[in-house]
C-alpha cells in the first residue's frame, strides 16, 4: 500500500516529508527567508562628465544614462543622494585637444574629473566620490598607460603617472580612488604617494580583476575613446578564460594596501566574485559594466525582457554571488523602482 502523505504510518516513508515549497507559500514568508536583499546602499552610480554649461547629453547605446556638464552633474548627484545612493564614480570625456601620447591630462589638477571632484565635494555633502585611475580617456592611443617604441605598454613608467593622477584627484576631495588600469604594483605606489602626502584617509578601491572584455564596448563610445583605441588591452587586462588568476591578481591587490577590490565586468563573471569573497572576505564590488546595461535595455525596448524585473534581478544576482555593492548605471531607475516597491 502507498504511504499517504496526510497520515504517514509510523512504518511508511513519507512522500515528501521535506516541502520545499512551503517557505515560498506567501510573499510574507518568502520575504522572511530571503537570504539576500537589494538596497540603493549597494548601488555605485558611474557619471560621465562633459566640459561646459548647462549641457545633458544621452548616449545612444545607453539608453537613459546622459553626459552631463558639471553644473548639470551636481543636480543629478544631488538627486542620487536624495535617493540613497552612497557613492558615484566620475568619468571624464575628454577633448580631443587635451589628449596626448603620454596622457598628461591625467594629472592636470584642473583636469574635468578634477573640477567635478571639487563641485561635488562643495555641493553635495554627503555622498563620496570615487574617480578612476587609469590614461585611457587622456592618451592619443586609448591605452591606459604609455608606450615604448614598439607600442608596448611600459609598466613601471605609468605606474609613476597613475602616482601623480592619484595625488590630483585626492586632493581634488576624490574620496576613493580607483585604478582601473591593470599595470603591476600600481596599488602599492599609489598607496604610498598618497600616504607620503599626508592622504593616509584616502581610500583604495582597485579593480583587482579586471577583465580584456568586449562589453566596455558602449562605455568608449560614452567617452568618444572608440575612434582611439589601437589594437587591444590583453596585455594588461586578463583573459576571460582565467579565475585562479583573478584570485592571484585580487591577493596582490590587498597586500598592497587595496581597502576594497572589484571584479569586472559583473553578470558574466559571477563566479570569479564569489571566489574572491570567499578566498579573501574584504568588501567587494562588482562592475556591471556599459555592454550589460545595453543589452538589458536593448532586450527591455524590443519588448523581449522585463526592464524594472531584469534590472532589479540583476543586482540581487550579485548580492547573491557575495558581491557588498554594484557599479550599476541603472542606479537611479533601480531606486526609484525600489521605492516604488
Ligand atoms: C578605463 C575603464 C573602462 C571601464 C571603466 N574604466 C574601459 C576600459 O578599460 O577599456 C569600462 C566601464 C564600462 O564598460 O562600463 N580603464
Amino acid at each position: 500500500m502507498a504511504a499517504s502523505p496526510v497520515t504517514p504510518s509510523l512504518t511508511a516513508p513519507s512522500f515528501p516529508r521535506t516541502r520545499m515549497r512551503r517557505n515560498r507559500y506567501d510573499g510574507w514568508q518568502r520575504d522572511m527567508v530571503a537570504e539576500n536583499l537589494v538596497t540603493p546602499k549597494d548601488m555605485i552610480w558611474p557619471v560621465f562628465i562633459l566640459e561646459g554649461e548647462n549641457r545633458v547629453e544621452p548616449i545612444d547605446a545607453m539608453p537613459g544614462i546622459n553626459r552631463y556638464s558639471i553644473d548639470r552633474l551636481v543636480e543629478a548627484v544631488a538627486e542620487a543622494r536624495d535617493l540613497g545612493i552612497p557613492a558615484v564614480a566620475l568619468f571624464p570625456v575628454t577633448p580631443p585637444e587635451l589628449r596626448s601620447e603620454d596622457g598628461r591630462e591625467a594629472y592636470n589638477p584642473d583636469s574635468l574629473a578634477c573640477q567635478a571632484a571639487r563641485a561635488i565635494k562643495e555641493q553635495v555633502p554627503g555622498i563620496g566620490v570615487i574617480c578612476d585611475v587609469a590614461l585611457d580617456p587622456f592618451t592619443t592611443h586609448g591605452h591606459d598607460g604609455v608606450l615604448d617604441e614598439d607600442a608596448r605598454i611600459m609598466n613601471d613608467e605609468t605606474v609613476g603617472i597613475l602616482c601623480k593622477q592619484a595625488l590630483v584627484q585626492a586632493h581634488a576631495g576624490v574620496d576613493v580612488i580607483a585604478p582601473s588600469d591593470m599595470m603591476d604594483g600600481r596599488i602599492g605606489a599609489i598607496r604610498d604617494a598618497l600616504d607620503a602626502d599626508g592622504l593616509t584617509h584616502v581610500r583604495i578601491m582597485s579593480y583587482a580583476a579586471k577583465y580584456a572584455s568586449c562589453f566596455y564596448g558602449p562605455f568608449r563610445a560614452a567617452l568618444q575613446s572608440d575612434g582611439y583605441l589601437k589594437g587591444d588591452k590583453k596585455t594588461y587586462q586578463m583573459d576571460p578564460a582565467n579565475s585562479d588568476e583573478a584570485v592571484r591578481e585580487t591577493a596582490l591587490d590587498i597586500t598592497e594596501g587595496a581597502d576594497m577590490v572589484m571584479v569586472k565586468p559583473g553578470m558574466p563573471y559571477l563566479d570569479v566574485i564569489r571566489r574572491v569573497k570567499d578566498e579573501f572576505s574584504v568588501p567587494t564590488f562588482a562592475y556591471q559594466v556599459s555592454g550589460e546595461y545595453a543589452m538589458l535595455k536593448a532586450a527591455s525596448q524590443n519588448g523581449w525582457l522585463d526592464n524594472d524585473r531584469a534590472v532589479l534581478e540583476s543586482l540581487l544576482c550579485f548580492k547573491r554571488a557575495g558581491a557588498d555593492g554594484v557599479l550599476t548605471y541603472a542606479a537611479i531607475e533601480a531606486c526609484k523602482l525600489l521605492k516604488a516597491g
